[in-house]
């Protein structure tokens, strides 16, 4: 079941998704979060950091598992989504460090890394949510649209308009790694809640596509329509075409 949330403006966005994860974390203090990058959660996990300055929600049994990761980043590359996530939340609240995980992009042997976050995916279980942003091609994480999705825990080449898109961050696009490693579809849908955050015009189609359009892996998002609890947050631009 896909529930829309349209809001009006981007502080409403933030607070929408930041609130549904920390009543979670108040409700449920040991809650397993799923966690993306890019850069349409930056401002929820803002809000998120101000909750817990204000006293309002404490991570401090709370566990995080991250989508996706680069290969051949340094973890202290400024580019790399350990750093992401590290500068823009853990950094800031008291979840202990050795709780969260990132798949390991910089390991000499990328399938091990891929592997052993299977392993440790199996072992938390499921997720009690999963957020995440989408791709302009209908990715998440960093599934691709191709003729077959897979389920767990792989390594990917990343899409030309993905590394396109991406380029934004990085001195050039020759700067922007090939290949990265990324939460299969499988693990992504066995979460227990899904939530979806898109916004802005140039992602009103590609959510229409996900959201209302035919299941497909050419769109890897629209596997989310087979999902029992998917909320979706969306501003008014995104969401103009659902
Ligand atoms: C990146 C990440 C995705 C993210 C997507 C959208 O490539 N791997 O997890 O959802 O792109 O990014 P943005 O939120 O910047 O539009």
């Amino acid at each position: 079941m896909i529930n829309i949330i349209k809001v009006n403006n981007e502080q409403q966005f933030n607070e929408t998704g930041a609130g549904i994860i920390a009543s979670l974390v108040q409700t449920n203090p040991r809650v397993k979060l799923g966690l993306a990058t890019g850069s349409t959660p930056v401002g929820v996990y803002q809000r998120l950091i101000e909750l817990y300055k204000e006293g309002v929600v404490s991570f401090k049994l709370a566990s995080s598992y991250n989508l996706d990761e680069y290969i051949g980043l340094p973890e202290d590359h400024p580019e790399s989504y350990r750093r992401f996530m590290n500068e823009k939340l853990f950094n800031h609240i008291d979840m202990p460090l050795e709780n969260t995980h990132v798949p390991s992009g910089n390991s000499s042997n990328a399938q091990q890394a891929a592997d052993e976050y299977n392993r440790l995916l199996d072992e938390a279980g499921q997720v009690d949510l999963q957020l995440l942003g989408l791709g302009h091609n209908g990715h998440i994480g960093f599934n691709e649209p191709d003729e077959d999705l897979q389920g767990q825990t792989h390594i990917v080449t990343l899409d030309e308009r993905t590394r396109q898109a991406n380029a934004r961050f990085f001195d050039s696009i020759d700067d922007v790694p090939t290949h990265a490693i990324t939460m299969g579809i499988g693990s992504i849908l066995k979460a227990k809640q899904i939530l979806l955050m898109a916004k802005g015009k140039d992602k009103a189609e590609i959510v229409a596509k996900a959201l209302k359009g035919p299941i497909t892996t050419k769109c890897p998002a629209s596997f989310l329509q087979t999902h029992p609890n998917v909320v979706v947050i969306l501003d008014q631009e995104a969401g103009s075409l659902v």
